[in-house]
């Protein structure tokens, strides 16, 4: 197994410059993700990783061996892509089969390790089928078994569950999950799904235009987003984002719409203005006056346990969170609740946090 460093790694497709100085590294045995909008690059990465893409400049180490000369066979790489591509006039059994084939082993050792990999993930039943036969998460599984069977040093997995509905992509997220957990092999993913790369990853590097904005285990990236990029591509309803008057710097008073908060910051704001940020699920609407903050409903959407609620706040549009038994409806008056050390503040300039 194998630790991945990436030194001063940059990619340009003709003038077009990709990937913009890469510096990091995937620890041995972790299951790493990039995440981001389409076109930011995680494709080029992974690929760079594979060996199917060069770098135009730096190093991609493997351990402490640069890979860059390399060929994708030599790097012992397994990729699983989007299209899962099994062999059609393969049974299961011969698509799982087929690494080991390409590789001579002999023949009752390709047995074995067909029959232990179909345990792994489930497929013993499914052995004598064609691709054909199989639904979509059960191909997404002979794909990963014919990854996993290879035994590599490395797993680059390029958004291996898009192509399946809502329901099979929570399973198959368990089951990689899972996996991971028995194989312990470096896994690198890929996905611009942030709910995806949140509940897989030990950590996540949030890219935009080929740029890493953050890196950092998920829940310190939802807790603390780096600026506003971040604070906005991860969680979901997006957060929402308010002009704010600074009243004091130090302790930090911010004046929204009249009313004053205390957030807390690790350095001041250099002007007087910022950008507040606040989870629409740190924001509980009410029809009861428990607060003097007081907002029109726009628009509701149920969902299951909680109602997420569009409304006017002053000058501000906001999306916020409601218990369903509230049943507000558009139209109706509604009293804010903040949880004030909830509030992240950006400045106004680079949108860094402050
Ligand atoms: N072979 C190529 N030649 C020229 N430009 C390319 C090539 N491959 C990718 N690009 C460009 O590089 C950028 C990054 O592409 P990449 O495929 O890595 O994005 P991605 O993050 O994987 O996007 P998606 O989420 O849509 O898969 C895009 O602007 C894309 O158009
Ligand atoms: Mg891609």
């Amino acid at each position: 197994m194998a630790s991945i460093r990436f030194e001063k790694v940059f990619k340009n497709f003709k003038n077009l410059g990709v990937i913009k100085s890469l510096d990091l590294t995937v620890d041995d045995g972790e299951f790493f993700t990039f995440v981001g909008p389409s076109g930011c690059g995680k494709s080029t990465i992974l690929n760079m990783i594979a060996g199917l893409e060069p770098v135009t400049g730096g190093t991609i180490y493997f351990d402490d061996a640069p890979v860059n000369e390399l060929t994708p066979r030599e790097r012992d790489v397994a990729m699983v892509f989007q299209s899962y591509a099994l062999y059609p006039h393969m049974s299961v059994a011969e698509n799982l089969a087929f690494p080991l084939k390409m590789k001579k082993q002999p023949k009752d050792l390709i047995e074995a390790e067909v029959v232990r990999v179909a345990a792994l993930l489930g497929l013993e039943a499914l052995l004598g089928r064609r691709p054909k036969e199989l639904s979509g998460g059960q191909r997404q599984r002979v794909a990963l078994g014919r990854a996993v069977i290879r035994k590599p040093e490395v797993f680059l997995m390029d958004e291996p569950l898009s192509n399946l509905d809502a329901r099979l992509r929570v399973e198959m997220r368990a089951e990689l999950k899972r996996l991971h957990r028995q194989l312990k092999i470096t896994t690198v993913y890929v996905t611009h799904d942030q709910a995806e790369a949140m509940g897989l990853s030990e950590r996540i590097a949030v890219l935009k235009e080929g740029e890493v904005q953050q890196c950092a285990a998920p829940h310190e990236v939802y807790a603390r987003p780096g600026n506003i990029f971040v604070a906005g591509f991860i969680g979901s309803p997006s957060m929402n984002f308010i002009d704010a008057q600074v009243r004091g710097k130090d302790p930090l008073k911010l004046e929204i719409n009249g009313v004053e908060f205390n957030p807390v910051v690790e350095r001041s704001p250099e002007s007087d203005y910022v950008t507040a940020g606040i989870r629409p699920e740190d924001i509980i609407a009410s029809k009861k006056e428990t607060t003097p903050v007081e907002a029109l409903v726009d628009l509701t959407e149920v969902e299951g346990p909680v109602t997420w609620v569009n409304l006017r706040w002053g000058n501000a549009a906001l999306r916020v969170k409601a218990a369903p038994e509230e049943h507000l409806k558009p139209g109706d008056k509604v009293f804010l609740k903040f949880s004030g050390e909830k509030i992240h503040v950006f400045d106004r300039e680079a949108g860094l946090r402050l």
